[in-house]
């Protein structure tokens, strides 16, 4: 059976941990050239990757996939279009842009949160995917379309990955709630201004993950106990559940999918 995403080109970006780190190596598994894309090469310490001293693109090489790593500030204009350009001189073109990276600086409410933990939540969070959508949208533009397995032709697609608290409200997150929100509203007005050039833009609204972001509170008998009881699945998600949603909304499987908002919340949001 052939790869559902042999040679596409993709972008990941926060590539080096995490959900990143697991969604380039699942599309990699599936056939594509991934660029991979972090502030920084290695993972970050708190993971819960297994083989976390190896660098992401390292692990698709070593495994014969085609991958390269490009430093860059997902929340930097200029990075961006780099990340983009070096896609496009690298494989030929760019078909996948996942814009995954994100930061929370932790559980407090609007009087406590500063004014910098706004401007760094929305910079990274909400300002990121808006410009990851921008530059790879216009090279979406620029090339020709390809013929997908079920005959259809496609420009790209754009994934980007929100939270459930981008749907519904989730107490003491008030930056990050406001910038995943302006990510599930993104995703909704690109996927209309670009659905006659067939692109197709969704968004994979996970719960609660375990990952380095959200370690300090696993570890935490208390804050553990909280996010286990608010999940309605008897275990919180992983990255790799992440991962796979991704894969499919970058496959030809969800072709006339466009403007969704994929929950992988364990019934979160089923209430
Ligand atoms: N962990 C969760 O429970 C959870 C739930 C819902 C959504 N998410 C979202 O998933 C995405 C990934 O989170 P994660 O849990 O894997 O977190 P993580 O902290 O484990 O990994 C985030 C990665 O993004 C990178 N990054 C941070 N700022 C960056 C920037 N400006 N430019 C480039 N890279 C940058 C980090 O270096 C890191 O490698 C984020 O958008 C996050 O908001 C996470």
């Amino acid at each position: 059976m052939a790869d559902k995403l042999d040679k596409r080109v993709a972008i990941v970006t926060g590539s080096s941990s995490g959900n990143g780190r697991a969604i380039a190596l699942a599309l990699a598994k599936e056939g594509a050239y991934v660029v991979c894309t972090d502030l920084k090469k290695g993972a970050l310490a708190g993971g819960y990757e297994k083989d976390i001293e190896v660098d992401t693109d390292d692990i698709i090489t070593r495994s014969g996939g085609k991958s390269t790593f490009l430093p860059a500030d997902a929340s930097k204009a200029c990075d961006v279009q780099k990340v983009v350009d070096h896609a496009v001189q690298t494989f030929g073109r760019l078909d996948i842009m996942v814009n995954n990276a994100g930061v929370f600086t932790g559980l407090h409410n609007i009087i406590e949160e500063t004014e910098e933990q706004y401007d760094f939540t929305m910079n990274v969070n909400a300002k990121g995917i808006w410009l990851g959508s921008k530059y790879a949208i216009t090279q979406f533009m620029k090339q020709e379309p390809i013929t997908t397995s079920t005959g259809a032709k496609l420009r790209g697609r754009v994934v980007n990955i929100a939270y459930i608290g981008g749907l519904v409200g989730l107490a003491l997150e008030p930056a990050y709630c406001a910038s995943k929100g302006a990510v599930v509203n993104l995703t909704r007005e690109l996927a209309l201004d670009f659905a006659a050039e067939r692109i197709n833009v969704n968004a994979v609204c996970p719960g609660f993950l375990a990952t380095a972001m959200v370690r300090s509170f696993l570890e935490k008998e208390d804050t553990n106990k909280l996010l286990h009881d608010l999940t309605p699945w008897p275990r919180v998600g992983s990255a790799e559940d992440v991962a796979r949603a991704v894969t499919f909304l970058a496959s030809d499987d969800a072709e006339w999918m466009t403007g969704s908002m994929l929950t992988v919340d364990g019934a979160f949001t089923a209430r």
